[in-house]
């Protein structure tokens, strides 16, 4: 098992990492404080693994929050309805939340432990590539408003994270591939050794390798671990997570959420930001051409749709959360493992870059 740890002082907490977690002794009881807790996830996960949760908490009496699977039910509606359940329930501010399923269900469950009382503890269980190396991590908690995604939401960290590496045989291979995308995230703005170990070992990921599953997911986890531990919310270091992010938004809103999943748009989008970083001379061109392969490699879009261009884009990004002072902010690659965030992508260079 890794075992890691978000340093957060009071708030800190521990990531724990292994294949069969849920059902090999794991600690998930010594989170629990109350007796009772209240199991949130959706309806293609419950089949497969709430049972399993369940019964490795044999002391607890367990509730169970069931809402339908999907990004478009990330949303104030579901989150009246999980508030609703709570109280019907009779649960109380120092009742867990456990949330099970990927980032809609992690990022919704966070949202409810936030605001619930004001407060409740929650723990993670993701379930999928994306949530496991990204979005259970860090306290980031969310739904969508009409008008745009994550835009109700808190900073609320989870008392710890569990993550199950076997759940991912489940998996479908284009959410795995999803995931993916966060992976290369990780190599592209922090750790050009940990970039080349994903060169070298993408067959072995594909398959899922028990080891090679464990070393990426780790890896992932610690350089968020340490990235939220210097910078919780995003005033400086952590906005470099949102490499692709700015470009991969706009993708994802032009097309309708769901039509293209969050790790394609994601993965899109860091081929822009690579190319970004070439023409601003920061980016050799095998630089560019070695984040593409690698993309490519996992089956991930290396392009946007043919039909979105400067005026679309512009038009969604001019809504990014990113905006400052009415200047829209990039993460842009200077090299493989070094990114800088820059408000100096003029018109020229993004005209060339998305036409
Ligand atoms: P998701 O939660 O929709 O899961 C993808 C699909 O896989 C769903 O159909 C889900 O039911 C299914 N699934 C989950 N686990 C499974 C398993 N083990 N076997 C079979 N199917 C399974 O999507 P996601 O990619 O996990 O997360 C995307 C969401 O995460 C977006 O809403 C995004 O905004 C958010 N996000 C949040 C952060 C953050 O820091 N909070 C970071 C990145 C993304
Ligand atoms: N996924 C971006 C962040 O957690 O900051």
């Amino acid at each position: 098992m890794t075992t890691l740890t978000v340093k957060l002082g009071e708030r800190s907490y521990p990531i724990f990492i292994q294949p069969s977690l849920l059902t090999q002794g794991n600690q998930l009881a010594d989170y629990i404080k109350t007796d009772k807790a209240v199991l949130v996830t959706n309806d293609l996960v419950d089949p497969l693994y709430s049972q399993t949760v369940i019964d490795s908490l044999p002391g607890n009496k367990i509730e169970k929050i069931v809402i339908a699977d999907g990004e478009q039910h990330k949303n104030l509606a579901s989150f009246e309805h999980v508030i609703t359940q709570l109280l019907s329930m009779s649960a109380a501010r120092d009742t867990t939340l456990i949330a099970l399923g990927g980032g809609v269900i992690g990022d919704l469950t966070g949202f409810v432990a936030a605001s619930f009382q004001r407060g409740m503890p929650f723990i993670q269980i993701p379930t999928t590539l994306l949530s496991q190396v990204d979005s259970s991590v860090g306290g980031k908690t969310a739904v969508n408003h009409p008008l745009g995604k994550n835009m109700i939401g808190a900073f609320y960290q989870p008392k710890a994270v569990f993550i199950d590496t076997k759940t991912l045989q489940t998996l479908p291979a284009k959410e795995f591939s999803a995931g993916m995308a966060e992976v290369i995230k990780y190599g592209i703005i922090y750790d050009k050794a940990f970039f080349a170990w994903l060169e070298q070992n993408i067959a072995q990921l594909i398959a899922q390798d028990v080891d090679a599953l464990q070393y990426a997911i780790a890896r992932c986890c610690e350089i968020k671990a340490e990235i939220v531990a210097i910078d919780e919310r995003e005033s400086g270091l952590r906005a470099l997570l949102n490499l692709g992010h700015t470009f991969g938004h706009a993708i994802e809103a032009e097309q309708g959420y769901g039509n293209w999943l969050h790790g394609e748009a994601v993965a899109a989008g860091m081929v822009l930001a690579a190319r970004a970083g070439q023409m601003k001379g920061w980016m050799s061109k095998e630089e560019v051409q070695r984040v593409i392969a690698l993309t490519e490699a996992f089956s991930l879009p290396i392009a946007p749709p043919a039909d979105m261009g400067y005026q679309t884009f512009m038009q969604h990004m001019a809504h990014d959360k990113k905006v400052q002072a009415g200047k829209l902010n990039f993460i842009v690659p200077k090299a493989i493992g070094d990114a800088v965030v820059t408000s100096e992508l003029d018109e020229t260079l993004l005209r060339s870059l998305l036409n």
